[in-house]
This record gives C-alpha cells, structure tokens and sequence, in this order.
C-alpha cells in the first residue's frame, strides 16, 4: 500500500490528508507546531463525524479513515512514503530547507510535492539533490470538497514522478490538470479579471449588487463581489497584489482601488459579517453588458496564459470551472460570444480606458 506524508496539519494538510486516507492510503501526517499536531486527531474526526452524520459516510469508514491517518512527531519518520505533500508556510527558504531535509530522510524515487498557491516550483527545486522528484500538487480549499487538483512540473520533473503524482491524486478522486509553473497557475491567474473587470465597474460607478445580480443571471453561482466576501477582500488582495508583482506590474492584474479601500474599511466579508454586498442576498437580474464585459477579459486572459504554453484549451476550462464553480470555462466564453464580439468589447474598453490601462485590454495572440 502506497503510504503518504503530509506535512504542515493546517486547513489544507489536514484536508489532503482526508483525501488520502479516505481513498485507502496509508498517510503519515506531521506539523512543526505540537498543539497543532497533538489536535490533528481531533479535528479530522469531527469533520469525518460531520460526514457520517449527513449520511455521506459510515461509521465504519470513519473509523477505517482515521486509523489511517498517522500523527508522527516529526518529519524524521516518514522513511516508508512515496509521495510527500507539503503545506507549511508559504515562504520559499521554509518549503526548501523541508525538501532538502526530506531528500535526506525519503528513499531517493520519492516524490516531492508542493501545495504551493504563488511560489514558482521551478525555484522551489533549484539547489536541490533530486530536483526531477519535485513538482506541485496544488489542492484547492476545502480540498476534500473540491475535486480540482493542479499538477505542476517544473522543467526538469520527472515524467514518471509526473505520472504517479497524478495517478495517486487520481485515486484520491481528483481531476487532475496539468498547469504551467507561471504566477497563479491556472485558477488563481485565470480567476483574476472576474474580480478586477467588476472591480473597475464599481469604480465607475456600477453598484456592486447590481453587478453581482447579473453574473447570477449568467449561471454564476456568486458574483464576483459575493465571492470577494466569502474568502475575505483581505485574501482577495494579497493574491491580486502576489500576482501583479509577479507579472511585473501589468495592468490586467490591478489591485483596483476599490479593494484598497474595503480592506481598509475593515469590512473583509463573511468574517467580519460585512462586505461588498455581505449579509444582504442579491436577487439574478439579467444584464448581459456586464457579464459580455467580464466574460471577455476571462476570455482574453485565458488566451494569453494558453499563449504562453504548458496548457491547452480543455486544461484551462476543466480547471476554472471546477476550481471557481464557473458555470462554463473561458473558451467555452470565447466560442458563446464569438471571437469578433470579444475583440470588439476589448477594444471599446481599451478606447475608454487611460493610456496607463489601455494593455490591460490588448487583445492575446489567439484572438
Ligand atoms: N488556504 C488555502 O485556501 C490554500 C489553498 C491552496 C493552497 N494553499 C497553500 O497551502 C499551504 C498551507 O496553507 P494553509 O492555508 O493550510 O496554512 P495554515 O497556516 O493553515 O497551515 C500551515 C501549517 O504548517 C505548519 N508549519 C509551518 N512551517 C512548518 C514547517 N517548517 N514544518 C512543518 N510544519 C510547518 C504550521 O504550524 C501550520 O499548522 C501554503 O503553501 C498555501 O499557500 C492554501
């Protein structure tokens, strides 16, 4: 039986973890904080209690689960696993040094996987004994509800540490998508001008709900101000500020100031019970407009990202809508309203915008 370690035992490590020991893997589970491991135990069966109680699972594979799972006191212990999965920190000296010490500890085929959201994999690697080992697994959050999984190689993986990754994250009942090691990966790249296309809306004056109403329309479970409240405008602007930086500055990844401004209102969404347009419940009401506005910079950003290879069309679309619930992915957009409609709205955009925003609707080679 194939054994996997999880390292880091916070929201994410302990959801993998779940993941795994549900699809009958040994797993190995460890974090650098006692109290953080001494309660792993716990907190995993709640939340398999919590699935026995609504029926989505029995007792006797709740007790089959968590015997599965192996709290260990620290990484020196997990000699036996094929597959280590890190989600610690996200600073890259923390993830490196725990590779390099794993390298010392795991049996030389292992393979290293990262859960990283914005750190390049390829630097992660670079320095270490067995770089090809390394490549990125990237869950998504809660990561035993969502069956999206990015699978990341980095120039020198291994094709075979590539297979067996995606084949054990296959078990473990995800769909698993290639994703090229650029900023953002797929989903998190892909996801931005859903949020920035309705923040500049808001800043010229369209009301958030309105907004929000019409992507409902469109099939869009939330709209982009509901998502916002929902992770926090907090965490919405770390990663769109994570992702401007890493795209050196390009205008298609503003942190518009909108966001400044209710990050600085204290008002971050579901958290702090008020947001955009938190706790009031916005009604669908059609306005295609808004959404052709979105779509297209989805659309156009998609493009651009497939233009930089490592990806294809399918890739792309299977991950956005099982990673963001999209109704329908960005080329599924593309092929709804037509090359030359989304080219139009472009360069309409472009025309009102300033000569500083202009690229931020130049169209991408595709189009
Ligand atoms: N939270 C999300 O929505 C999300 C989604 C996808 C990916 N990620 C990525 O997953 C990783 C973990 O995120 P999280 O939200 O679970 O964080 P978290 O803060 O909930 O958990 C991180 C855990 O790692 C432990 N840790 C820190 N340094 C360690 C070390 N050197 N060795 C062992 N354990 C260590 C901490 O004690 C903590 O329990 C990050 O890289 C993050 O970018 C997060």
């Amino acid at each position: 039986m194939t054994t996997i370690a999880v390292i880091g035992l916070g929201t994410m490590g302990l959801g993998i973890a779940q993941c795994f020991a549900q699809a009958r893997f040994d797993v190995l589970a460890t974090d650098a904080h006692a109290p953080t491991r001494d309660s792993a135990a716990d907190r995993l069966a709640q939340t398999l209690a919590a699935r026995v109680k609504t029926g989505k699972l029995s007792a006797t594979d709740c007790a089959a689960t968590l015997a599965r799972v192996t709290v260990v006191p620290d990484v020196t212990v997990l000699a036996q696993a094929a597959l280590a999965i890190e989600a610690i920190v996200e600073r890259i000296e923390a993830k490196h040094d725990l590779f390099a010490q794993l390298e010392g500890i795991l049996p030389p085929q292992a393979i290293l996987a990262t859960n990283t959201s914005s750190l390049s994999v390829t630097a992660l690697a670079r320095g270490l004994a067995r770089p090809e080992r390394v490549l990125g697994l990237h869950f998504f959050n809660p990561a035993p509800v969502m069956r999206l999984v990015e699978l990341i190689p980095h120039q020198g993986s291994d094709p075979q540490a590539l297979a067996l990754a995606r084949e054990w994250a296959e078990a473990a009942g995800k769909t698993v998508i290639t994703a090229p090691d650029r900023p953002g990966f797929i989903v998190n790249r892909c996801a931005r001008p859903f949020y920035g296309e309705a923040l500049a809306m808001l800043e010229s004056g369209i009301p958030a709900a309105r907004i929000d109403a019409a992507m409902m329309a469109a099939g869009y479970r939330l709209g982009p101000f509901a998502l916002i409240d929902l992770i926090g405008a907090d965490i919405n602007l770390a990663a769109t500020e994570g992702l401007y930086a890493a795209m050196g500055g390009h205008p298609r990844y503003l942190p518009f100031d909108p966001l400044r401004a209710q990050v600085a209102s204290g008002h971050l969404g579901r958290k702090t019970g008020a947001g955009f347009v938190f706790p009031a419940e916005v009604v669908a009401s059609a306005d295609p407009a808004i959404v052709l506005r979105i779509e297209a910079t989805l659309a156009n950003e998609a493009l651009w990202l497939l233009s930089e290879g490592g990806t294809t069309q399918d890739g792309i679309d299977t991950a956005v809508k099982l990673g963001l619930n999209f109704p329908r992915g960005p080329f599924e957009m593309l092929a709804q309203h037509g090359a030359a409609v989304i080219k139009t709205t472009l360069s309409d955009l472009a025309a009102a915008a300033t000569d500083q925003m202009k690229p931020r609707y130049a169209p991408a080679p595709g189009l």
